[in-house]
């Protein structure tokens, strides 16, 4: 067709990838979204990358997709805040035939390839981190994720079931959902913490870095801090700082997936043929190794 050039017909020869990500509310996540978009600037030039922020709703990360779908994406990168909620239009887009490249959390369905580091072992290594520092007997509490996400199920499920086989008499005190962020974290903590007198918690696991930070902001405001271990999962560099200070006494790593996520989706769309799933590794950081990883995070 003739006419002036527009931005779609300038992009046109270009090799459209659709990522959509689940919700930018955590600096994790922020990361996650940055280092592939930069990647992908800088190292591919044929790719349009197009970015969609799910925001924590299920139901408006489903309509991203559908979407991106529209507009005639090659490969979809997704990170999917749930996992029921997301898996039929993920199921859609492969059987339209267009790979999906799941990040970091999981959907039920089969995926072309998921990329993300292993959180069945980061949870059970927490559990025996746990039943370890607290010598076989203890109350915790724990401060979930996302209700759902695959994430969560796999660190909490993976962390019972360490804490039953290792430590029967470590107890689960009291545990709730905060979805990844710190303020209902600090809710959270602050209500328990009128919930139980002092020396009768002994440890916080929270299920990432953001949330065991504001379980330390609570101990700390209660003046209750202890006499308490805080464990958080990311290795944000606020993490290792607490590590170090004595705020908190471990973390894990996680790998926020970039740019092995746009790195990735590009051999596929380009029909490049890949083992199903590549996992990253994790690190336990705590006071014995946290001078290797301080201001290494993010
Ligand atoms: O899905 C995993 C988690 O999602 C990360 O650990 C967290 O920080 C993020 O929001």
């Amino acid at each position: 067709a003739m006419g002036v050039a527009t931005g779609a017909q300038a992009g046109g020869d270009k090799l459209k990838i659709g990522f959509s990500q689940g919700t930018m509310e955590s600096s994790w996540r922020v990361n996650m979204v940055e280092g592939n978009r930069k990647y992908a600037e800088a190292n591919l030039p044929d790719v349009e990358l197009v970015i969609t922020n799910g925001e924590n709703n299920a139901s408006k990360q489903v309509a991203d997709v559908e979407s991106l779908l529209a507009q005639g994406i090659k490969t979809l990168i997704i990170s999917p805040v749930t996992a029921d909620a997301l898996t039929p239009v993920v199921k859609q887009a492969m059987d339209a035939g267009i790979p999906v490249v799941t990040l970091d959390r999981k959907v039920n369905t089969d995926v072309t390839l998921h990329i993300g580091a292993d959180n069945k072992l980061i949870g059970k290594s927490a559990g025996s981190y746990v039943c370890k520092a607290l010598g076989g007997k203890g109350n915790v509490v724990e401060i979930q994720g996302t209700a759902g996400a695959s994430a969560t199920v796999d660190r909490h499920d993976l962390f019972v079931e360490t804490l039953g086989k290792e430590c029967p008499d470590v107890k689960i005190v009291a545990s709730q959902v905060a979805n990844y962020v710190r303020e209902p974290a600090i809710k959270f903590m602050e209500d328990t913490l009128q919930r139980f007198k002092d020396g009768e918690i002994q440890l916080v696991y929270a299920h990432n870095d953001d949330m065991a930070l504001g379980a330390v902001t609570a101990l700390e405001a209660a003046n209750r801090q202890k006499g308490v271990m805080v464990v958080g999962i990311d290795g944000e560099n606020a993490a290792y700082d607490a590590i170090k200070a004595g705020k908190m006494v471990a973390t894990f790593t996680y790998h926020f997936v970039a740019p092995e996520g746009v790195q990735y989706g590009y051999k596929i769309a380009k029909g490049e043929k890949l083992d199903k799933e590549i996992v990253l590794p994790t690190h336990q950081v705590d006071s014995s190794n946290v001078d290797q990883f301080l201001g290494k995070g993010f």
